[in-house]
């Protein structure tokens, strides 16, 4: 992918899909990032080029949801010997595999989510360091004194927030969410130790390609009495990714780490004077480009292959759905 190309496709980016797309029958949900067409026990999760930050949408980037729903299913096959996950197969969609046509849509096992996100930690940065520093329990865990900026926990710790209808995740304690109710202590167990042994292979797999997997996010639900993975996995969206190479010395000196990840347009933004409250800068061309080679190399360090997007633009994209919709939404 050439950086000329990239500005070339600056004003044909995925924005989310036409309100015209689903057909009678079919809900359509938009995420601040995906957008969810829904019926019966099927949902075709839909990646746009959105890109959010502080929890807002600010702008977008081109094939971005491309490069998230391709590194997403590549770890959910990579991971589906651990647990199973939401992800339907080909078979159960006549045939077709809608990844391989649209670039960016999945077809799931619509889940009743749990409502909690948990955040799997393997080393004390980002709002976990802010915590730490001030001296405040990690999602209501006490840590042990004296760890460094960005230093690996002797064991990756699970901080769960509470998944908010509106406005910003709360972070909580595993006894709060069963202590409240919010799941069931059995469950809360299951699912702590699936995100570990999630997070146990996320490591190991960026680790043979020479990056670390630093904290991810996972989101899981029930279907059919059955837990499952859902939402996406260890994308640059919903992790932090180092580059292994250099980890230690920058450790020993304090800065900061080489990242992989949508970091660099937060940094971007925190320079031009916005973290989240009042209005956005506006976000100008340099910034969108640069972040989208950035999103192209995290898919070629973590897949291998340099990064070709399946659909050229925003209109070959909504085509693909259109197409891909009856064999998603009539069941073989
Ligand atoms: N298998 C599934 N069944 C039902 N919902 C799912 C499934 N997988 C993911 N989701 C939901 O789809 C949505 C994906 O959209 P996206 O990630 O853009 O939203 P978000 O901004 O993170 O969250 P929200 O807008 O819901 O606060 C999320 O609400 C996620 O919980
Ligand atoms: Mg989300």
């Amino acid at each position: 992918m050439t950086e000329h190309r990239v500005q070339n496709a600056l004003g044909a980016a995925f924005e989310g899909v036409d309100a015209s797309l689903p057909p009678p029958g079919v809900a359509l949900y938009r995420g601040k990032v995906r957008d969810v067409l829904g019926k019966g026990q099927r949902v075709l999760l839909v990646a746009s080029d959105r890109i959010s930050a502080f929890d807002r949408v600010l702008s977008s980037i081109p094939w971005k949801g491309e490069v998230l729903a391709r590194v997403s299913s590549w770890w959910f096959e990579q991971t589906s010997d651990i647990m199973p996950n939401h992800i339907l197969k080909p078979a159960d969609c006549g045939g077709l595999d809608v990844l391989a046509a649209t670039g960016r849509a999945v077809a799931a096992r619509r889940c009743d989510m749990l409502p909690v996100e948990l955040v799997v930690r393997g080393y004390l940065t980002g709002s976990a360091w802010r915590d730490y520093k001030a001296g405040r329990p990690v999602s209501g865990l006490s840590l042990p004194g004296g760890l460094r900026y960005n230093e690996r926990f002797p064991a990756p710790i699970v901080t769960p927030s509470t998944k908010e209808a509106s406005g910003h995740d709360k972070p909580c304690s595993g006894q709060d969410l069963v202590a409240s109710g919010a799941i069931d202590a059995e469950l809360w167990r299951e699912v702590e130790r699936s995100a570990l042994a999630l997070f146990a292979r996320g490591q190991e797999l960026a680790g043979a390609r020479g990056l670390i997997l630093v904290d991810t996010k996972y989101e899981f639900g029930l279907a059919d009495g059955r837990l499952l993975v859902a939402d996406e996995m260890h994308t640059p969206d919903s992790s932090r990714y180092w580059y292994a190479e250099g980890y230690a010395s920058r450790l020993a000196a304090g800065d900061q780490q080489r990242e992989l990840d949508k970091e660099t347009f937060r940094r971007w933004l925190v320079e031009h004077g916005f973290s989240g409250d009042g209005p956005s800068p506006l976000i100008d061309d340099a910034v969108r480009a640069a972040t989208a080679l950035r999103y192209f190399e995290a898919y070629h360090a973590l897949l291998g292959d340099e990064f070709e997007p399946i659909c050229a633009d925003a209109q070959a994209a909504e085509r693909a759905l259109a197409s891909s919709l009856r064999g998603v939404f009539t069941p073989s």
